[in-house]
């Protein structure tokens, strides 16, 4: 999955022959799940329609700061455009406009939004040989660069002059590739690994039933899912569930027991940096699996329990480097229940969610969690989806481990 998944990204036109590659562009960006929005400039539009570029980025395009063809006064706001954004490209960037933008001018909705943009903006210069080579050109680069932009050089071959040289503006597939490696190098979690369990397990009865719980792995998943924005390599250990994921720095290990998650979590744990304990594994399993189905014989029927190992406990007693985070889903006494299991459980953390909160614990796709780090401080955060609650899970461990 590309990182530019869900991102929101300001795709900003101007006039030169490299403009016709701009479609590609924003093809490319939908394609690796981003959501575009196109400003041209007036220029621009003279090498590439509004029309395709609206048809493939499925959204309005921008050109001026009032709409051209009515008089209603619409006015379209540089400032929320630019705000909207996650990242902008300026792809053909010209001398003209690298200029303008470095000497801050703003005679066009381009160039506002540029100005207004607090993303990162990455400029792929595109112009004849000796416009790229000229020190003014150089200059503006230079400028754009101290200003905190990424340039995406210009590349080297035949220009539409009809003279080779460098000024080509780089291939479409390349601007992508620059941008994703750019980002990916900036994700907090590169180069870390991350161990995750999730779901509950199910212990056998006998072939038909077993001993299992109301977990989903939602919470779990949506954990693996962030870990893997944030740039890590994550083993995802579950039990049995509906649930599905498919991302390429994601390695999903089913399992089904107890035992067996206790097995795979020991596996890869010594190389993880992180290990994040959610699943809700099953305390007791019977002390023999029946081989066949257990007939209705008499009135009451006893089934021995003997205890699973504590995984979290287990890995705690041996971790080293790793960040070890476990979770508590209490009923009563939440935070002394919590902060107990935090210390004798050897955690670097732990994520309490209560079962008296609504919305909160198995199946909702809601959470309402308490932190705990080490230290036994506590942060309580409100009532929020899943996937916003992995979020402060990991800002609260990237603060504690960097
Ligand atoms: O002690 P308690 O079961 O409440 O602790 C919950 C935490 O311990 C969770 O992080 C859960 O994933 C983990 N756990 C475990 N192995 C067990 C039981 C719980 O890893 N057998």
């Amino acid at each position: 999955m590309s990182v530019l998944q869900g991102k929101k990204i300001l795709l900003g036109v101007s006039g030169g022959i490299a403009a016709y590659k701009s479609a590609l562009i924003v093809r490319l960006l939908v394609k690796s799940g981003a959501e575009v929005k196109v400003v041209l400039t007036a220029a621009a539009k003279e090498f590439v329609t509004p029309l395709t570029l609206a048809t493939l980025s499925k959204n309005p395009v921008y050109s001026t700061f009032t709409e051209e063809d009515n008089d209603s006064g619409v006015w379209n706001n540089h400032v929320e455009l630019a705000l909207w954004a996650d990242l902008m490209l300026i792809a053909p960037a010209t001398a003209n406009t690298l200029s303008k933008a470095s000497e801050g001018a703003c005679d066009n909705l381009l160039l506002a939004v540029y100005l207004s943009a607090k993303c990162l903006v990455y400029f792929a210069p595109a112009m004849d040989l000796d416009m790229y080579k000229h020190p003014s050109t150089k200059n503006s680069l230079d400028k754009l660069e101290s200003f905190g932009n990424l340039i995406i050089p210009a590349t080297h071959g035949e220009l539409a002059s009809g003279l080779t040289g460098q000024g080509r503006m780089a291939e479409p597939e390349d601007i992508i590739k620059f941008i994703e490696n750019h980002l990916e190098s900036t994700l907090p979690l590169r180069n870390k690994k991350v161990l995750i369990t999730a779901g509950p397990t199910y212990e056998a009865i006998d072939p038909v039933r077993f001993i299992g719980n109301h977990s989903t792995g939602k919470m779990g998943f949506e954990i693996a899912k962030k870990a893997a924005e944030l740039g890590a390599e994550v083993f995802l250990i579950t039990g049995p569930t509906q649930l599905s994921i498919s991302h390429s720095k994601i390695k999903v290990i089913p399992v089904v027991t107890a035992d067996q998650m206790y097995a795979a979590a020991h596996q890869y744990f010594p190389d993880a940096d992180i290990a994040i304990l959610s699943a809700a594994v099953s305390d007791y399993k019977p002390q023999t699996i029946a081989c066949q189905k257990i007939k209705k014989k008499s009135d009451h029927i006893t089934i021995e329990l003997i205890p699973t190992p504590d995984i979290l406990a287990s890995l705690g007693k041996i971790k080293t480097k790793q960040f070890l985070v476990g979770f508590a889903l209490e009923t009563c006494d939440e935070l002394e229940n919590a902060k107990g299991k935090l210390q004798r459980k050897n955690l670097d953390m732990i994520v309490l969610n209560s079962l008296n909160d609504k919305g909160a614990g198995f199946g909702t796709p809601t959470n309402k969690i308490t932190l705990i780090d080490k230290a036994l401080n506590v942060l309580p955060f409100e009532l929020k989806s899943k996937a916003e609650v992995a979020h402060d899970i990991f800002q609260f461990i990237l603060q504690k481990t960097n």
